[in-house]
């Protein structure tokens, strides 16, 4: 076995060592395909620890990476990608995770890569070429719209942290379909999430702890004034034990209340349902609502 080999070997050995890589698809292509081929700029043994690599900045911003191995494959099992689905990845970057979802979905199958730059779809595309992943679509445009003129999906895949879920991602889903992505609760409190779809909501099925950058364009997180209160509440919450006896106005102390209830509530159990923004609903006292710019997240603990 070569150097690189072992390196790659005993990495993917790790993951699974650590219960992360849990189904043979999923062992047998982070087996097969090699991550030194998506960052053929960086040494070796940095590219084979369980780490992320950021891959471009704009003005000292991260805004590319590969991302942390450990991550990708909880991810990948969340989304249980089956040989012949055609699915739909936001946040191309390296080109890697599009390679490793490839090689599950087999040649009957089909992955379509997007990315918001064109740098990083050449870059993407040269990767994919040289691992033998041609077959592989990858495409520049604003993830936030999806990708319709392949939709239907069966499943859909974000690299990348989103705010809120877009309309998109739900109506190029089919019926019977997964969406996995990284989610923005508050502020900087991001899980991984795989949803299907329930009647005329979208349900939870797996959650687990993950940090991504955020998405750019049209779909980005909003950076509005209510922001700012948030993150003012949530030094406070990091300073002060018994919050809610500071003499806030009500308002602010029942935003608190349920930032602390949700803060110390773990991921154990919890379930996400998401409704359209517009849907009455009427929350129970057990039930914590995040409002956002689509849809409404209704979080539980079941
Ligand atoms: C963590 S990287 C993705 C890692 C990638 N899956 C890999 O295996 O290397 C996140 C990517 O999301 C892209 N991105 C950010 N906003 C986007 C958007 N609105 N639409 C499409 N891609 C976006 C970034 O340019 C970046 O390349």
């Amino acid at each position: 076995m070569s150097n690189i080999s072992a390196l790659h070997q005993s990495l993917v050995e790790r993951l699974k060592q650590q219960g992360l890589i849990r189904t043979p698809r999923v062992e047998t292509a982070f087996r097969a395909v090699p991550r030194h081929l998506f960052l053929p700029d960086v040494p070796l043994k940095k590219v084979y620890k369980d780490e992320a690599i950021v891959t471009k900045r704009l003005d000292g911003q991260a805004v590319s990476s590969s991302s942390q191995p450990a991550v990708m494959a909880i991810m990948l099992e969340q989304l249980d990608l089956q040989p012949g689905d055609r699915v739909l990845e936001i946040g191309a970057g390296t080109g890697y995770n599009a390679a490793l979802m490839a090689h599950i979905v087999g040649e009957t199958g089909q992955v379509i890569a997007i990315d918001i730059d064109e740098d990083i779809v050449e870059d993407a595309r040269q990767h994919l070429a040289k691992a033998g992943f041609e077959q592989v679509k990858v495409v520049c445009t604003d993830g936030g719209f999806g990708y319709p003129s392949a939709a239907p999906y069966d499943r859909i895949i974000l690299t990348v942290a989103a705010w809120d879920i877009a309309i998109a991602w739900q109506e190029q889903l089919k019926p019977q379909g997964r969406l996995v992505l990284p989610l923005t609760l508050k502020d900087n409190v991001q899980i991984t999430v795989a949803f299907e779809s329930a009647d005329s909501y979208l349900v939870s099925i797996s959650t687990s702890n993950c940090g991504f950058m955020k998405l750019r364009g049209a779909f980005a997180e909003p950076q509005e004034a209510e922001d700012t209160i948030s993150i003012h509440l949530n030094k406070l919450l990091m300073q002060v034990e018994n919050i809610l006896l500071l003499p806030l106005p009500i308002q602010l102390q029942l935003k608190l209340y349920n930032l602390i209830k949700f803060r110390r509530s773990s991921l154990k159990g919890l379930r996400i349902r998401v409704y359209p923004q517009d849907t009455d609903y009427i929350k129970t006292a057990d039930e914590f609502v995040i409002v956002k710019r689509w849809t409404r997240l209704v979080l539980d603990w079941q």
